[in-house]
């Protein structure tokens, strides 16, 4: 049987799984990654959980399990044909060339491709966007990150770096982001800016954070979006207006991706997406007020079908892509 082995590199987490052709996970583990720790130490500690998870699939009398192909989904900016991450700014990665430390060591094809490129890919051949023809995925992580189907294809673009919906501007005196733009979606609406947001008026002095503050255990450089999300579970108004703000950031870069792309469809994926109607509520009302009418009323918004594992699925299902692809233009 053929199995691939994808894995999702995150700014928090690293996940490994083992899928088949049809996208299915056999098995998985997960890691935190640590960036801060520098890009060796990650790509060791990854290697080790892939390398777990294979023994765990290789039978007792040593005969080691089979991949076919590996697909590394990378929270950045590539050059796959060389399997360098060039820039990756939420685990602090500059010429990272991680993809051939992992064909050294594994010794199979090895496919760099951006963290939610892969995902949109997974969720078109095996998830919520299947047989769609015009989808875009959007996470909402760490960062902000998207994929493009157009017109049956993963839309790469000149040097494979297509589709960076995070870093779209909605605001060109908004707050400077990481990747030098300002005012990109990302700055409103990611994990980390979340979380900054609320930070920031705490150092303001604002009492209003401390149903978040009591989320995260009593520990303010410990919150998160989901601490966030805990909070406004609980009722708390204020946290209910920091996901609000975020969800209407968000809606503003959506009306920019459907007047651009046409989509039938958008998933939403990512773990700050688990914040549900928190989040996606102003985000709808965001998109219906401000979008084209005749454009913005057919597309379909629906979560993630693979859940967090949109990732790790598009990136083993690359190798199958990839050959059906090369399979239509011969
Ligand atoms: C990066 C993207 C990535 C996204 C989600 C962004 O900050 O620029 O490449 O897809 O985060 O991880
Ligand atoms: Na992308
Ligand atoms: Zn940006």
């Amino acid at each position: 049987k053929e199995i691939y082995l994808g894995i999702d590199l995150g700014g928090t987490k690293m996940l490994a799984a083992l899928v088949d052709p049809e996208g299915r996970v056999i098995d998985h583990m997960q890691a935190a990654t640590l960036a801060d720790q520098g890009s060796e130490r990650v790509i060791s500690r990854l290697i080790a959980l892939a390398e777990a998870l294979i023994d765990k699939h290789s039978d007792e009398g040593g005969s080691k399990l089979r991949i076919c192909g590996i697909g590394i989904a990378v929270a950045g900016i590539l050059d796959p044909q060389e399997g360098t991450v060039l820039l990756a700014t939420n685990l602090g990665w500059r010429d990272v060339p991680v993809g051939r430390m992992l064909e050294q060591r594994f010794s199979c094809p090895v496919q760099v491709l951006n963290d939610a490129n892969a995902a949109a890919l997974g969720e078109w051949m095996a998830g919520a966007g299947a047989g769609t023809k015009n989808m875009v995925f959007v996470t909402v992580s760490t960062g902000i990150g998207g994929g493009i189907i157009s017109e049956g294809k993963l839309l790469l673009g000149a040097s494979n770096s297509a589709a960076e919906l995070g870093h779209i501007s909605i605001d060109r005196n908004g707050p400077l982001c990481a990747c030098g733009n300002r005012g990109c979606v990302e700055v409103y609406a990611s994990g980390t800016w979340i979380a900054g947001r609320v930070q920031d008026d705490i150092a303001r002095g604002s009492r209003l954070p401390e149903a978040v503050v009591a989320a995260a255990g009593g520990d303010p450089d410990r919150i998160s979006a989901k601490h966030v999300t805990a909070a406004a579970q609980d009722g708390n108004e204020y946290a209910k207006q920091k996901l609000a703000d975020a969800g209407a950031a968000l809606g503003a870069g959506l009306v920019t991706f459907i007047h651009l792309l046409n989509p039938e469809m958008i998933v939403l994926g990512g773990g700050v997406s688990e914040s549900g109607p928190l989040l996606f509520d102003s985000m709808l009302q965001v998109v219906r007020e401000y979008g084209i009418p005749g454009m913005v009323d057919n597309v379909r918004f629906t979560g993630a079908g693979l859940g967090l594992f949109a990732g790790a699925v598009g990136a083993a299902l690359w190798w199958k892509y990839a050959a059906l692809s090369r399979a239509v233009q011969t």
